[in-house]
């Protein structure tokens, strides 16, 4: 069994698309390990997006994680840091595949509506960033 976090953005909760994300995980057959709505302060967004610290987005990409409430989940399932980034496609909306979450619902690169791990090892680090083990069942 392996874990993975995921965020619904804030575009992805304003334009009212939570259950549509969740409903597409639980059709996979991941299992909702935690969750919960929080709204991150600039701040908290820049800890989390820490490794693109350098990147021209960063600034941008803080401003907007920070702008609204999000979704966190920690999904739990065979392959799970693998199959929720084929759910979600690629980064960029306009290379991803059709049927994924973010052709059918970003609408740029930035406002891409959910993040997803991307390795085992910064699953264990983003997990720890939102969650303690006594909140993920
Ligand atoms: P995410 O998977 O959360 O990882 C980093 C985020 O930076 C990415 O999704 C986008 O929301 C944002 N971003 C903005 N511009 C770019 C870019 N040019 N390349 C990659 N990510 C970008």
């Amino acid at each position: 069994m392996e874990r993975t976090l995921s965020i619904i953005k804030p575009d992805g909760v304003s334009r009212g698309l939570i259950g549509e994300v969740i409903k597409r995980f639980e059709k996979e057959g991941i299992r909702i390990a935690a969750m919960k709505m929080i709204h991150m302060t600039k701040k908290e967004a820049e800890g989390f997006y820490a490794v693109h610290r350098e990147k021209p987005f960063f600034d941008s990409l803080t401003d907007f994680m920070s702008s609204g409430p999000i979704v966190v989940m920690v999904l739990e399932g065979e392959d799970v840091i693998q199959r929720n980034r084929d759910l979600m496609g690629a980064t960029n909306y306009k290379e991803a595949k059709p049927g994924t979450i973010r052709a059918d619902f970003a609408t740029d690169i930035e406002k891409n509506v959910v993040h997803g791990s991307d390795s085992p090892e910064n699953a264990k680090i983003e997990i720890a960033y939102f969650f303690s083990e006594l909140e993920i069942h």
